[in-house]
């Protein structure tokens, strides 16, 4: 009898019972935008690949962002400017393949729509066909409204995002928490009335104080989505990495650490390691079986010592 040939993919689990799996109801930019005022906060993470999307899309989260801090916390990069609107793509691809009910919206990276309006549909167009974006996100209040108009004329939902404003590191002269005077704080609500009227379907307040966050959240109609905003928005982001604790820098302060992943991967990789070396691993029941005989002339001989590969 032959072995049944071992055609799952890598990391795909059997196949669910038949009839367990309902389709839920998709969520949809009006959908959030419908959210304003429900008592249901909405939820939102950070996901760039597709295992990470799928358990997110399983926890219930509402709203997955492809979010340009796949700079930092998956490329390495010291602050957001040098990702690439193809990459953003290509992890919205990834995104998409996995998740079934959460909106998926994708940032534009710096760059994308720094150039004019013409630029900017283009590329939130390629993010929306290419990637299969349903919205897409971009930073900044009164000095982005018009092209969030546009964005909106050419049926691309829009989630707005202000306070502080990762992309302006260069401009701002580092990350800086908004809204901590009643000056800024006025500004800040004017930012967010402009998105309101420009059409976009929500927004993120992202380093502002909770105060100043409740207050603006009352006072538009659209849903605030906070990140280090306090309790008071009509939901909350944060970047998985963040959470989870895969990474090895200290967490910003608006962070809860719901998991240390990076101390999980360091104790298995350390046991793995210290398999490999013992000869432990692989053991027998991680080896495909033989059922032939070896060639007679292998049996007898003492395996050739092979070459010392290193210089
Ligand atoms: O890129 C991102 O992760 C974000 C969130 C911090 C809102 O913009």
């Amino acid at each position: 009898m032959t072995e049944p040939p071992d055609s799952r993919p890598y990391g795909a689990g059997p196949p669910p019972p038949a009839g367990e799996i309902q389709a839920p109801s998709k969520v949809t930019a009006p959908g959030i935008r419908a959210r304003k005022g429900s008592g249901r906060p909405i939820l939102a993470l950070t996901a760039y690949d597709s295992p990470t999307a799928r358990l997110v899309d399983e926890a219930g989260f509402d709203l997955i962002l492809v979010g340009d801090s796949m700079a930092n916390v998956v490329l390495g990069h010291a602050t957001t400017l040098k990702i690439t609107l193809d990459q953003i793509i290509s992890a919205t691809r990834a995104v998409k393949r996995a998740v079934d009910r959460p909106l998926v919206v994708s940032d534009m990276p710096f760059g994308s729509y720094h150039t004019g309006v013409r630029d900017t549909l283009v590329n939130a167009v390629r993010l929306v066909r290419e990637g299969g974006a349903q919205a897409v996100k971009l930073e900044g209040g009164r000095s982005r409204a018009e092209l969030v108009r546009e964005l909106v004329r050419a049926e691309i939902p829009v989630l707005g995002h202000i306070g502080l404003l990762p992309q302006s590191y260069h401009s701002a002269g580092g990350y800086r928490v908004q809204g901590r005077t009643a000056e800024s704080a006025r500004a800040l609500l004017e930012d967010a009335q402009a998105l309101e009227d420009a059409g976009a379907f929500a927004v993120v307040l992202e380093g502002v104080p909770a105060p100043v966050a409740a207050a603006i959240t009352a006072r538009i109609s659209i849903p605030t989505i906070g990140i280090g905003a306090g309790p008071g928005c009509d939901g909350q982001i944060l970047v998985f990495h963040d959470v989870v604790g895969f990474t090895t820098a200290p967490p910003p302060k608006f962070v809860r650490r719901y998991a240390d992943l990076a101390g999980v991967v360091r104790e298995a990789l350390g046991r793995l390691a210290a398999d490999i070396r013992a000869g432990a691993f692989p053991g027998p029941e991680e080896c495909y079986s033989f059922r032939g005989e070896l060639p007679a002339e292998w049996r007898d001989e003492a395996p050739a010592a092979r070459p010392d590969p290193r210089p």
